[in-house]
Formats: structure tokens, C-alpha cells, sequence
């Protein structure tokens, strides 16, 4: 599974917006998320931490779907799985390739990644679940909506991309993929279940909001505790500071025997 070189073979303007049409409500969040996408991938360091991120999770969610084909019994499923898989280690491969070459050219640093990791966080996979209690209905579902999301949100990371066009590229190049993953897990879910498939999409929604949050706390709590520990130094600091000073100019100089010092 080799790395594509992006310069060759570029995608057709039609490909990079295939995920068009997401609804107006998704085309707005896109529009006010714009300016934080913009900051969040104009760094170049971070941008090169994130492609990285992107990899492990993209090499993570191809191995989640290799235990799926190995768990489900329908032999169509199993077969759309692996080949579903294959493409995640290909898009491992594409993000770590580029990743790598943009942090070749970087120092080490930045920081500061929970907040844009819940604002730009790239393909999810399948969130943490475990494969092994989810039917293949439920798994479907939380596929579907995952390989949306990342279509959507490498559509718009290629959009606010403006200086790298080996980057906006390889988004492009990725999101023909996820769009072809979430048609095929929209297909599969309304064979397989086609009485409840809109029962179990919701079902799969609430759970995508509930971890929403979850992360949204975690990255909400990070930052409080930050500035909890910062007020913390400058307030609580200080006192003790001035008090080890005052101590340290009272001791006397020189060498002090121990008969003395008990003495004193
Ligand atoms: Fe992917
Ligand atoms: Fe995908």
C-alpha cells in the first residue's frame, strides 16, 4: 500500500466538493467554524502534528474494521469491511507521508492541542466503541455518520487551506474516499435492517452527541485547570516566597556548630 505522490493526478473540482448538499445547517456550522479552521491549520507545526494524529487514528479505525469482518456473519458486510479497512491504512499512510515531510522542516513545539482537537478533529473512526458488543445494524450506523463527518470536515479543512496545496490535496484526494464509505454504510445498514435503519441512525446520533460532549468537557476541563494552576502560582506563590526570604535573611553566615544551633 504505497503512498500516492499529491502532485500527481489531482482531484476533479467535482470530487473535492462531493459533500456538498449536507444540509444548510452543516453548511452554517461550516461557515462560523471557518475562521477557527483557518487559525487551527495555518500553523504549520500544528498542522503537521495533526496530520500525524490523523494517521493513528485513521490506522486505528482500519483495524477496528478488521475485527468487524472478523465478527460479523454476513459475508457481503465482511467483504465491503476489509476493503473499507484497506483505505484507512492508505489514508494512514497518505497522512503520516505528509505529516512526516511537513514536521522534517519544523522544530519541535506547540502545544496546545485540546481545544483543536475537538474543533478539528478529523475522521473518528468508531469512537471508542467496543466492535465486539455492537450489531452490525448499530456499527453501520455509527459508521455512516463517523465517514460523514470526516467527509464533511476534510471538505472543509481542504477549503481553508490556502498555502499548501500538498495538504489541501491529500484532503481532497481523502474525503472521494469517505464519501464512498458513507454511502456504502448507508447502503448496508438499509439492507440488512431495513425496517429500523432510521431508528437505529438516531440512536447512533445521540450517541455521537453524548461523546461530543464528553470531549468537549475534557477539553473545557483542561483549560480550567490551566488557568486554575496559573492563578494559583501568581496568588498562593508569592506569600510563601516572601515569608523563605525573610527566614533565609535572619540565618546567620558561616559555619554554625550543632552545640550552637541547639542552642538557639
Ligand atoms: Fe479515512
Ligand atoms: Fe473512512
Amino acid at each position: 500500500m504505497g503512498v500516492q505522490s499529491l502532485h500527481d493526478n489531482p482531484p476533479r473540482k467535482s470530487a473535492a466538493t462531493a459533500t456538498k448538499g449536507t444540509g444548510p445547517f452543516a453548511d452554517l456550522v461550516g461557515i462560523v467554524l471557518r475562521p477557527l479552521h483557518r487559525l487551527i491549520w495555518a500553523n504549520p507545526e500544528r498542522r503537521a502534528r495533526k496530520l500525524l494524529q490523523f494517521a493513528e487514528v485513521e490506522a486505528a479505525g482500519g483495524r477496528d474494521l478488521v475485527r468487524a469482518a472478523e465478527l460479523t456473519a454476513d459475508p457481503v458486510l465482511r467483504d465491503r469491511y476489509l476493503r473499507h479497512a484497506r483505505d484507512e491504512a492508505r489514508h494512514a499512510d497518505m497522512f503520516q507521508a505528509q505529516g512526516r515531510k511537513l514536521h522534517g522542516k519544523l522544530h519541535e513545539g506547540d502545544a496546545n492541542g485540546a481545544l483543536g482537537e475537538w474543533i478539528a478533529p478529523g475522521e473518528r473512526g468508531i469512537d471508542g466503541l467496543d466492535v465486539a458488543r455492537e450489531s452490525d445494524a448499530t456499527l453501520l450506523a455509527f459508521l455512516h455518520l463517523s465517514e460523514s463527518a470526516a467527509a464533511r470536515d476534510f471538505a472543509r479543512y481542504a477549503h481553508v487551506i490556502d498555502d499548501d496545496a500538498a495538504t489541501r490535496t491529500l484532503f481532497q484526494r481523502i474525503l472521494r474516499d469517505e464519501d464512498q464509505h458513507k454511502k456504502y454504510t448507508r447502503d448496508e445498514l438499509f439492507r440488512i435492517a431495513p425496517r429500523r435503519s432510521r431508528r437505529v441512525l438516531w440512536w447512533a446520533r445521540l450517541r455521537r452527541l453524548w461523546k461530543a460532549y464528553l470531549r468537549f468537557a475534557t477539553a473545557f476541563a483542561g483549560v480550567i485547570a490551566g488557568v486554575v494552576l496559573t492563578l494559583q502560582y501568581f496568588l498562593l506563590l508569592p506569600p510563601f516566597a516572601w515569608l523563605a526570604k525573610r527566614a533565609a535573611r535572619r540565618e546567620r553566615t558561616g559555619w554554625i556548630s550543632v552545640d550552637e544551633r541547639a542552642r538557639r
